[in-house]
């Protein structure tokens, strides 16, 4: 019997040890033998070492809630917990320092003054499918403020996976919101200039001049509407023939002057064109403005035309006794034949041969000047080409020098030998002398008027001088008279247009200002200067023509 007892005993103890928690669960005897004893004292131990471990456990856990707890308070953003009416269980300090919610408060009433819930609302979304919902919000702060937020939401579930309450954590965005209007507003602001500039405006990509984007006025002036040349090339616009021309000239030139573009009915424009590079998006462009001056350039056209006609009209007592000459030796000749006739005399062969070459190239002679003037008065479009201008001035005295011999003005060259060419559209340059020495004459003429009739002691003194020289780079003509010379107040005045000394139907004031635009437009310049015989010198330079 005790022998069974002390069994029961025995494996008691063993139990208690290797299982402390049945403890107070089964009955036990309180009569212990040295063995028990030391089973005891291994159990005491082990109910010890167990209280240790769960003190270790107890404190990690506490210094891990104190972690979260801090983590909570001090991240840089707004959390809340809230439940499914929206009832704020908890949140951390920054919601309480910007929002100051009552207690019990609810999401909608502590951040927006609400009383019910918002339309859109990310946490009702997370309470519906359990899974993360993220929205844009605005409030206004404590302090009165405007303010957004982005708000990001998620479901805290327990062990059976039902959801108790929604974390919501918001980042101010307010900063980030109003640069954003500033650039929507700046944008539009660039949108509205860039689209009421009342001149064309293309950007083009650099390499291909396709075009990026343009500006609504091109509507007005090519008759395209936006869609229809975006993404087209640039070179669209120009005529066929001369778009190769200019594809290069737009990428290394800033400036070109009068090109032809043609609208989309077929309309042929003359524009100016602006290109600067710069910068679109991520890519480098050619940002491209064009000017309309069609009606600027007939306007010239039609004024150059009028200037030629009243030249014309200046050259035309010059012109008729330059063609009086030929008149005159034809007229002599054909005396000569019919009095001999009259006589029934032979006339020799060789007088025969003589008379007749004289005809012949009087003739000939006469239909030079007749096709010299109809080439002049000739309506035409301005074209370079490579110039001599030596020739120029030759061909011009070849219509002015007998007016001049008439009025015994004297011409005196002083060409330089192999003139560099130049580019210039040849009719207008000769135009150019045409101006500059009729007006040379007239200044002469006035002189001679105004000093008397007192012809032995002026006739040395009327003279004109045709100068050309070049140094490497340009060429310099120069035209210079013994006239009456021109004030020094008024040698730029006399480039304006209608600026005239002259009487009411002898001058148009028109000869100068034309020239100075002929010769602008050759690349060239001119200006008037005082000389030593108080005459005037016009100078007149242009760059050489590079062959190469
Ligand atoms: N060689 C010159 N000597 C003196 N004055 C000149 C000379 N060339 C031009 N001028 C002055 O410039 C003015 C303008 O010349 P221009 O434009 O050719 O018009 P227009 O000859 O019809 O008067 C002339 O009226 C004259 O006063
Ligand atoms: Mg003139």
């Amino acid at each position: 019997m005790f022998k069974y007892l002390k069994k029961i005993r025995h494996s008691l103890v063993s139990k208690i040890i290797d299982h402390p928690h049945l403890m107070g669960k089964e009955k036990c005897s309180p009569q212990f033998d040295i063995e028990q004893y030391e089973k005891l004292g291994r159990l005491s131990e082990a109910i010890n070492r167990m209280g240790e471990k769960i003190k270790e456990k107890q404190s990690e856990l506490n210094k891990q809630r104190d972690e979260y707890q801090s983590l909570f308070e001090l991240v840089p953003c707004i959390i809340t917990v809230q439940d499914k009416n929206y009832k704020l269980i908890w949140y951390n300090q920054e919601f309480s320092e910007k929002f100051n919610p009552a207690p019990d408060d609810h999401c909608y009433h502590a951040y927006k003054g609400r009383t019910e819930k918002c339309t859109i609302c990310p946490v009702e979304k997370t309470f519906e499918d359990g899974k993360p919902h993220s929205s844009e919000e605005s409030g206004v702060n404590k302090d009165g403020t405007p303010t957004h937020w982005i708000v990001r939401t998620s479901p805290i579930k327990n062990a059976k996976g039902e959801i108790l309450a929604a974390m919501e954590m918001n980042v101010d965005i307010t900063h980030r919101k109003l640069l954003e209007n500033e650039l929507e507003k700046s944008e539009e602001k660039y949108h509205a200039i860039f689209n009421n500039i009342p001149n064309p405006v293309f950007v083009l990509e650099m390499d291909s001049l396709e075009i990026l984007d343009c500006n609504d006025s091109i509507n007005a002036v090519y008759g395209y509407t936006k869609d229809e040349i975006i993404k087209k090339s640039f070179l669209m616009l120009f005529k066929d023939e001369e778009k190769g021309q200019y594809a290069s000239m737009i990428r290394t030139t800033p400036f070109i002057d009068r090109v032809k573009h043609v609208t989309k009915l077929g309309r042929t424009l003359f524009v100016n064109i602006r290109v600067s590079p710069s910068e679109y998006p991520g890519q480098k462009v050619l940002l491209v403005t064009t000017s309309d001056i069609t009606q600027q350039h007939e306007t010239e056209q039609q004024l150059i035309q009028a200037s030629k006609m009243a030249t014309l009209g200046e050259m035309a007592t010059g012109v008729a006794h330059e063609l009086n000459q030929p008149l005159t030796v034809i007229k002599t000749a054909s005396g000569f034949f019919m009095k001999k006739i009259n006589k029934k005399e032979k006339i020799k062969d060789d007088i025969l041969f003589t008379m007749a070459s004289e005809i012949d190239s009087h003739v000939d002679r006469a239909a030079k000047i007749i096709d010299h003037m109809r080439q002049f008065a000739r309506k035409s479009d301005m074209s370079l080409k490579k110039v001599q201008v030596n020739d120029t001035l030759e061909k011009t005295l070849d219509i002015l020098g007998q007016q001049l011999k008439m009025r015994e003005i004297k011409v005196a060259w002083d060409l330089e030998q192999d003139l560099p060419k130049i580019m210039a559209d040849p009719g207008r340059l000769e135009q150019v002398f045409i101006n500059l020495i009729l007006n040379a004459r007239d200044a002469i003429n006035e002189k001679w008027q105004a000093q008397g009739q007192e012809k032995g002691q002026e006739k040395g003194a009327k003279r004109i001088m045709l100068r050309t020289r070049s140094d490497g780079k340009m060429i310099t003509i120069t035209i210079s008279d013994t006239g009456k010379g021109i004030p020094r107040d008024h040698l730029e005045k006399i480039f304006e247009p209608f600026y005239t000394t002259k009487k009411v139907g002898h001058g148009t004031g028109l000869g100068l200002s034309i020239s100075y635009g002929i010769i602008q437009d050759c690349q060239g310049s001119i200006l008037a200067v005082p000389n030593e015989d108080n005459g005037a010198s016009f100078i007149i330079t242009f760059p050489i023509l590079d062959e190469s």
